[in-house]
């Protein structure tokens, strides 16, 4: 998808401003976390988020982003990714997914989070959720040994460990000046290693599981990805600059220091 592109690579002072957005993103899918509960619509939970970005001084990437009409994509139960926030009430143990970012200053962040509203209605529901947010985590971990980006697939594909299936054909990407940049990061292992990882590469990493197959379809709304089996799918996704130092997770409050410490990698302090 972007395989010809060439790799911005930042300067500390550009990831420096794309901390900014990173925290400003954060700060919105908190507010949309906070706000999360039964009786609830989706167009609700994404004017919360949309009022946060404002007032932070930044806009939405997504709303626009070739027609999309939304400042989140909110996908729930068997919707994978993409989403569009509307009518739909929320109830005690649907399975969540929210995404959005922020741009500031012409740096973009992007991060999702996966949540279930109220009472689990299956442990397998919680099980996913944690699986794939691990997988994100070991994703990013893999960064700081500083070999190839295809090494974030493989820590992925390593942590969910065969006990969900990996979505096919959805990636995480490079990010900056733009929301979606080369290079694409795969969520499994691939043949091809991809590009190396080097100081000032700033990658959106997002993987995506379900309780049943790979295989998804778009709906007619041309936006909304969901499974073809109709299971329930979990998205988890930070953008993440490496550094000279370590590993720096811009759209998490601590940098990540929390989550990646435990794994061994380092997180330079603000
Ligand atoms: N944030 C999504 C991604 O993770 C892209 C959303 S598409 C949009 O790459 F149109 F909704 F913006
Ligand atoms: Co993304």
């Amino acid at each position: 998808m972007f395989g010809r592109e060439r790799i911005e690579i930042k300067t500390p002072e550009q990831v420096v401003a794309m901390r900014r957005a990173g925290l400003l993103t954060h700060a919105a899918l908190e507010s949309a976390r906070a706000a999360l509960r039964p009786g609830i619509t989706t167009r609700e939970l994404d004017a919360v988020a949309a009022e946060v970005i404002r007032a932070g001084g930044g806009t939405s990437n997504f709303l626009g982003y070739h027609g999309y009409p939304a400042t989140l994509c909110i996908s729930v139960n068997h919707v994978v990714v993409h989403g569009i926030p509307g009518d739909q009430v929320l109830a005690e143990g649907d399975v969540v997914s929210i995404d959005g970012g922020a741009v500031v200053d012409g740096w973009h962040g992007d991060s999702a989070f996966t949540a279930i509203v109220g009472e689990p209605a299956d442990p397998a529901d919680v099980e996913l959720v944690e699986t794939t947010r691990r997988a994100l985590w070991a994703g990013i971990a893999a960064l700081d040994r500083r070999g190839r980006v295809g090494d974030v697939g493989a820590a992925v594909e390593d942590a969910v460990d065969g006990r969900f299936a990996i979505v096919d054909g959805y990636t995480g990407h490079g990010i900056g000046t733009a929301m979606h940049m080369a290079p694409e990061v795969l969520n499994h292992r691939a043949r091809e290693r991809g590009p190396k990882v080097r100081p000032g590469l700033c990658l959106a990493v997002e993987p995506m599981c379900t309780r049943g197959g790979v295989e998804t379809d778009v709906l007619a709304d041309e936006w909304t990805v969901v499974t073809s089996d109709g299971s329930r799918a979990a998205h988890w996704e930070h953008t993440v600059a490496v550094l000279e130092e370590g590993l720096w997770v811009l759209t998490a409050p601590d940098g990540g220091a929390s989550e990646l410490g435990p794994l061994g990698v380092r997180v330079p302090q603000e």
